[in-house]
């Protein structure tokens, strides 16, 4: 198999850390994904915020909001660049970020907004864009869960993803890059992620131009990510159709509301709400059918963002969601029948 190819040869190199394994996974990312350039970095959370700390927006006094209704490393990132989190509601059909929400709650101090592609499929990144450039805020998208759903870099300048172990585009262990198209700005990425030394011309001389961080790619991950690349389109696929097979089995359950989704959907996780939502969780689990909640609490309501100021009851779309919610098995692997099964089993459960 390739990733055994590609892990032998680093072996025989012995070149650990920004290596052709990483040169190669870039431009090859890049090509796939429609951007000019990829850069690698650590993980989702750090290409997060080290767009950020591109993007200047690393204060506490500049605000960046982002959906309630996501990871909470969204948040954390945006903490960890410096600036201060604040929250959007959101959509009740899709539980994507609330495109007019977002922006009635832009003021003074926001600087920059944090759309998120949630579970696979595109937010309304059209209006969110078209409100960032008017108001001149620094948009960061956070692809995390949507690799390969749209062209993202035609709408910003800095697009988020994560290559954690279960994401679409996964490696074997943690991940992350941006993609961008700008080369004044992956220039400057590259430099950040690298403890803010000299990278693209400037000597490799050990001096930090600029503030940065640690975020490389190593490259034994990017000898995992070069091997599965490849498959990324045929993996969506595959989701994409184990995602129909649950819309038409669970379709005409009144206990089950289907969300909307789009076309351009990578169907990165499979989430309904439920009735019963948690004796349903149980029941599926003495069954041996593991299922999760994307998220259980909306972000506003995490200790860790208490500074967004917003308290429980300000956000009702996320908060009603998140006690409504539940992730079914999905991933490429998944045999279509064992979708069956699970499908049937939340029919019977409402059938009792
Ligand atoms: C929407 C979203 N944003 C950010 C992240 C952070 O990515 P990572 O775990 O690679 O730091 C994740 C993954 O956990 C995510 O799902």
């Amino acid at each position: 198999m390739d990733w055994q190819a590609n892990v032998i040869a680093l072996m025989a190199r012995g070149f650990f850390i920004l290596g052709p394994e990483l040169d190669r996974f870039e431009t090859s990312l890049a090509l796939a994904l429609g951007a000019r350039y990829a850069i690698g970095v650590s993980t989702g959370s750090t290409a997060i915020e080290v767009s950020l700390r591109d993007a200047g927006v690393v204060e506490p006094k500049q605000e960046v909001i982002t959906s309630a209704m996501t990871a909470p490393f969204t948040g954390v990132s945006i903490a960890a660049a410096g600036a201060t989190p604040r929250f959007a509601d959101i959509d009740p059909e899709t539980l994507q970020v609330d495109a007019d929400d977002l922006g009635n709650r832009i003021r003074k101090r926001t600087a920059a907004l944090v759309p998120v592609h949630l579970y696979g499929q595109p937010c309304e990144i059209g209006q969110i864009a078209r409100v960032a450039k008017q108001q001149k805020l620094k948009l960061i998208q956070d692809a995390c869960q949507s690799h390969g759903a749209l062209p993202f870099t035609e709408y910003g300048d800095y697009v988020a993803l994560s290559f954690y172990p279960t994401k679409n585009l996964g490696c074997l262990g943690d991940g992350g890059a941006i993609l961008t198209n700008k080369p004044g700005t992956a220039k400057r990425l590259r430099q950040i992620r690298d403890g803010g030394r000299g990278s693209g011309g400037l000597p490799r001389n050990q001096i930090a131009y600029v503030k940065g961080i640690n975020a490389r790619l190593d490259e034994l991950q990017c000898c995992y990510l070069n091997a599965f690349l490849p498959h990324l389109h045929r993996w969506n696929e595959q989701r994409k159709r184990l995602a129909r097979i649950y819309d038409e089995m669970l379709s005409g359950l009144d206990a089950i509301r289907l969300l909307r989704r789009t076309a351009d959907s990578v169907c990165h996780l499979y989430v309904v709400r439920a009735k019963k939502r948690d004796r349903l969780r149980d029941y599926l689990q003495g069954l041996g059918i593991g299922t999760g909640i994307h998220y259980p609490v909306p972000l506003h309501l995490h200790p860790a963002f208490a500074s967004s100021g917003q308290k429980k009851g300000d956000l009702p779309h996320a908060e009603k969601a998140a006690t409504e919610i539940v992730s079914l098995p999905l991933w490429p692997q998944l045999e279509e029948d064992r979708v069956r099964e699970v499908a049937e089993a939340v029919r019977r459960f409402y059938a009792k």
